[in-house]
């Protein structure tokens, strides 16, 4: 029992657990706190920096993990947490961390989906930004600059405190963090019209690997793309970002409707499947798929079909009876509001209720896994009574389909390293969430069975994957010597011809692999032949 169950964990949850007891310090060296304080302020840095003796530390540590699948499982704890509330601290834990050759974890949200802000299989710092999370912004010139800390829920309030018509294209989840977020790319509910949140980075400021802090003009125009959808933590620790913001109508307008097997989802699957290349661009659609009762006392399918219309309901009306003349269309299923509270609406909280975007803690917290396929051909009957069968394996299994389309078919593949653009229809997400870790295994084994299924009629060489639905599945790096033909086997998955540039970039600003991480872009080795069979590998 107990040896199934280990073999079964996810690897690098056995590697983790291995190195709880193969790890015998715990406390941090007295060389690291004396460089750290002669960078600062001695009595700043005793309060920044919490090891493991204070009070503070797990409630500190705990506070924004949000799979759970990572705090109820013994993985280890970083040696200490640093909580900068000025560039220059976050500076100082850079060059200190490097200098005691310790590693650094960045935390922004805590949402990664493998816990990669807060993990580490070598002893680790980690820094904690929730203290720098200031917002300025700017109507006039419509643009915000906001720090790396700050949440999603807070940017939106901030932009909502000074405009009705202005919003920001990034993901619904208001507890999300805009350093992990923006950095991985970010979509939500205005990306068909305005792309994504990395399209819409005007400028930002990091620490690079030497302790700098750069800007656009200093990092350069290759590490500035390569943040912007490459993933953060593999360049620096990224302090604040430039965003442009987008005008949104004053009202716009809610719709959802569930549908069952028997009510005709099916069919409605189907037509959503296309929907990418015919929906107006203003108009973004989710859909959620699950298991639930049918009324015969067996199982049945349920679709959820959410809309949002940045248009009001008169404006909208036409386009629904054309095209959608199975949902109810009378004007008491839809709902208007402004932008703002449309994504409160869609986090389920009352949308009269804007302060509820301040409030960083989730709703509830669960352990869950998620995996992302990108669909480029509609999927046929058959492959539609595949996903069904699947589900029907697990209760609780959740699939959420986004299609793509608008302005996402428009912008080159290269413009910033997320490379899912023209001629995806839709993303899907395999998703499970679980309270209790007993049963863990269950769950994951269930997502990997799925993601196994589905593989005849999704993406294909490479198979796509999303960076922010981080999965350790695809692939890890073993070490800090992994090479790019090795580390190739995911990277292509989140940035296919992207991920050559981004080896690129990251061989010419960290070329001592200081940033690692189990999925930090790898460096290309030195060495004429060695670089050029690496090259030639991955070709
Ligand atoms: C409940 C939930 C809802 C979500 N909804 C959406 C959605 O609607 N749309 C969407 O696109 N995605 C969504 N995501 C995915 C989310 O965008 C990613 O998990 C994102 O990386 C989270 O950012 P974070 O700052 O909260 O995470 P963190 O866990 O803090 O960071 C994620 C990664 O970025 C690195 N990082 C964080 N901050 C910095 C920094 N300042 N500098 C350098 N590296 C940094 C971390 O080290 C880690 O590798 C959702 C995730 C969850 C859990
Ligand atoms: C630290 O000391 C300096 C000089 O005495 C003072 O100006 C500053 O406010 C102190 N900082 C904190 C966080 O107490
Ligand atoms: C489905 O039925 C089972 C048992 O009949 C019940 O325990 C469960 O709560 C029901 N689920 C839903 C989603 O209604
Ligand atoms: C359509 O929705 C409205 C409001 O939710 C409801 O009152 C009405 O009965 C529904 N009509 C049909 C045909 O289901
Ligand atoms: C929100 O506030 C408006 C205006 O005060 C009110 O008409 C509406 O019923 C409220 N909605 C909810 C869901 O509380
Ligand atoms: C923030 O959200 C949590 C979780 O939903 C809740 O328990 C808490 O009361 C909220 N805090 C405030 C200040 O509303
Ligand atoms: C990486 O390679 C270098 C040089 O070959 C070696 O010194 C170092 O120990 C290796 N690091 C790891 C983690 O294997």
């Amino acid at each position: 029992m107990e040896i199934s169950h280990i073999k079964l964990v996810p690897v690098l949850l056995f590697i983790l657990l291995n190195s709880v007891w193969c790890t015998t310090s715990n406390s941090i060296s007295e060389s690291f706190l004396q460089c750290f304080s002669s960078h600062i302020p001695s009595n700043t840095s005793s309060k920044i920096i919490i090891t493991k003796n204070n009070p503070a530390y797990y409630s500190v540590f705990q506070f924004s993990i949000q799979n759970l699948r990572f705090l109820n499982t013994p993985t280890p704890k970083p040696e200490a947490i640093i909580t900068p509330f000025k560039h220059s601290h976050v500076q100082a834990a850079v060059i200190c961390s490097k200098k005691e050759g310790i590693q650094i974890r960045t935390r922004s949200g805590g949402h990664d989906y493998e816990g990669l802000s807060y993990v580490s299989i070598a002893p680790f710092i980690l820094i904690d930004l929730f203290e720098l999370r200031s917002i300025d912004i700017d109507i006039e010139n419509e643009i915000a600059w906001v720090e790396s800390g700050a949440t999603l829920g807070e940017l939106y309030y901030a932009i909502a405190q000074k405009s009705k018509v202005h919003g920001f294209p990034a993901g619904t989840c208001p507890t999300v963090g805009v350093g992990g977020h923006i950095s991985g790319g970010g979509y939500g509910s205005l990306f068909r019209k305005y792309g994504m949140a990395a399209d819409n980075v005007l400028d930002a400021k990091i620490v690079d690997v030497n302790g700098r802090v750069l800007d656009r003009k200093s990092m350069g125009e290759d590490l500035f793309w390569a943040i912007r959808g490459g993933g953060g933590a593999s360049f620096g620790v990224i302090l604040s970002w430039k965003l442009r913001l987008v005008p949104v109508p004053p009202t716009v307008t809610t719709y959802v409707a569930s549908k069952t097997m028997e009510e005709g989802a099916t069919k409605l699957l189907s037509k959503c499947q296309t929907i990418a290349d015919w929906m107006p661009e203003g108009y973004f659609l989710r859909v959620v798929i699950g298991v639930t009762n049918g009324t015969n006392g067996g199982k049945t399918i349920e679709a959820e079909f959410s809309f949002l219309f940045l248009e009001t309901y008169e404006e909208l009306l036409p386009w629904m009876k054309e095209n959608f003349p199975e949902f109810n269309l009378s004007r008491s299923a839809f709902t208007e509001m402004s932008w703002i509270q449309s994504i409160l609406y869609s986090s389920s909280y009352s949308i009269n209720d804007t302060e509820a975007l301040l409030n960083r803690s989730q709703q509830s917290r669960s352990s869950f896994k998620g995996k992302s396929d990108y669909v480029t051909e509609p999927l046929s009957e058959a492959g539609m009574e595949v996903l069904y069968q699947i589900m029907f394996q697990l209760d609780a299994s959740t699939v959420i389909l986004t299609p793509f389309g608008g302005i996402m078919s428009e912008i080159s593949e290269s413009e910033i390293p997320f490379p899912h653009r023209k001629g995806n229809l839709y993303e899907i997400q395999y998703f499970v969430t679980w309270d209790d870790d007993k049963d863990s295994e269950k769950y994951v084994s269930w997502t990997r069975m799925a993601y196994a299924y589905m593989a005849a009629y999704v993406s294909k060489s490479p198979r796509g994957a999303y960076l922010n639905s981080r999965d350790l599945d695809l692939g890890i790096n073993k070490d800090a010597n992994t090479s790019y033909a090795e580390a190739s086997i995911w990277g292509l998955s989140y940035f296919k011809n992207n991920f050559r540039r981004l080896a690129q970039v990251k061989t010419v600003v960290d070329p001592g692999n200081f940033f690692f991480n189990a999925q930090s872009i790898p460096v290309l080795r030195s060495g004429k032949m060695k670089c050029q069979q690496e090259l030639d590998a991955s070709l």
